[in-house]
């Protein structure tokens, strides 16, 4: 924080950052944010354009391109530089590639003091957090991975448009790696109030495999949009303002995010997304849901799959 405004560093302007950055400036988060991008005309060209929607902003935020110096006195470092998939890769088919990169980024921005909050969202976001976490030495709590923050709010989405009702009112997660083996957690999911399980069955006209079928697309709904449009950015961009705002506005908000588990979840030293409360010194604590036997099985295989491919890595 510098003379008590807030700072964001944003490493990474390419489709997602760069919507990210637009997210901020609509949503009316007043500060400064610094654009960082190893393209430094692209970094430099979008500080550019949202500067010229300045006018028409409900807020002011100082916005302008740098380089890592900028980090020392950030409040939040947003990472979203990095490989994206391509058609047909998955998200850990990145893991090599970007945990090499987030080597250099990291290291470049410890090296100039930063002492914040890193938001991490580049894939895979499970393995980068950790990697994030290993090579800046801060403590768990102020590294925070976009995790399946995304992921529920397609779940919510898709839900809400199932049942017609607001999305705003569906108590849903999805937990596990934001990835192939994520998995939703219908034993704690509610409309309102009202368990799931109790709507379906005052409401017959729902069916079980009409659920099943919205998971599968919640699950693969960025292979669907990267097959049609090349990539996923608005939605991601939105759940990185709302955790920002979380952060900002010590919000102690319910999220589901990627932090490292000690315990939690009988799961250890791995990032992992689910529900946990954020504020402004980053991951406050993690909510331990009460999972039925399936889907602690389907978690303890998720978190395998992210461990087998820490276990490849180099920190
Ligand atoms: P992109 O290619 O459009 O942008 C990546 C940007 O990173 C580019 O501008 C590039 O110049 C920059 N960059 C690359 N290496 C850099 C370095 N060493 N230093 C600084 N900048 C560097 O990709 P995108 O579509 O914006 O996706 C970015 C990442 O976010 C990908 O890993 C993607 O898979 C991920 N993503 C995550 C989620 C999520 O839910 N967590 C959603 C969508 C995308
Ligand atoms: C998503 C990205 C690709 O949209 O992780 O889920």
């Amino acid at each position: 924080m510098r003379n008590g405004v807030n700072k964001i560093v944003l490493v990474g302007s390419g489709a997602v950052g760069a919507s990210y950055a637009f997210a901020l400036l609509n949503q009316g988060i007043p500060g400064e944010l610094v654009i960082i991008d190893v393209n430094k005309d692209k970094a430099e060209g979008d500080a550019m354009d949202l500067n010229h929607g300045l006018p028409f902003a409900a807020f002011h935020l100082k916005i302008r391109s740098g380089d890592y110096s900028e980090c020392k006195d950030a409040d939040i470092v947003v990472l979203t530089a990095g490989a994206p998939q391509k058609p047909g890769e998955t998200r850990l088919d990145l893991a090599a590639k970007n945990t090499a990169i987030y080597k250099t980024i990291v290291g470049e921005i410890m090296a100039n003091g930063f002492n914040g909050i890193f938001i991490v969202a580049a894939n895979p976001v499970d393995i980068l957090s950790y990697a994030t976490w290993k090579f800046s030495g801060l403590p768990k709590e102020r590294v925070i991975g976009s995790g399946t923050i995304l992921d529920t709010a397609r779940f919510r989405y898709m839900l809400g448009h199932y049942f017609n009702i607001d999305t705003r009112n569906i108590h849903a997660y999805i937990i596990g790696e934001h990835g192939d083996s994520e998995l939703p957690v219908w034993s704690n999911s509610s409309i309102g109030v009202v368990p799931i399980k109790e709507w379906m069955a005052n409401n017959p006209q729902y069916k079980k495999e009409d659920l099943d079928d919205i998971f599968i697309h919640v699950r693969d709904a960025a292979y669907e949009i990267i097959e049609k449009k090349g990539a996923t950015y608005y939605g991601i961009a939105m759940g990185l303002v709302r955790l920002t705002k979380a952060v900002l506005g010590d919000e102690h908000s319910v999220l589901t995010v990627s932090t490292y588990l000690e315990g939690e979840y009988d799961q250890e030293d791995v990032f992992i997304g689910v529900p946990a409360i954020v504020n402004r010194n980053g991951i406050k604590s993690i909510i331990e849901l009460n999972l039925d036997h399936e889907e602690k099985d389907k978690f303890n295989n998720s978190a395998q799959t992210l461990k087998d491919i820490l276990k490849g890595l180099k920190f």
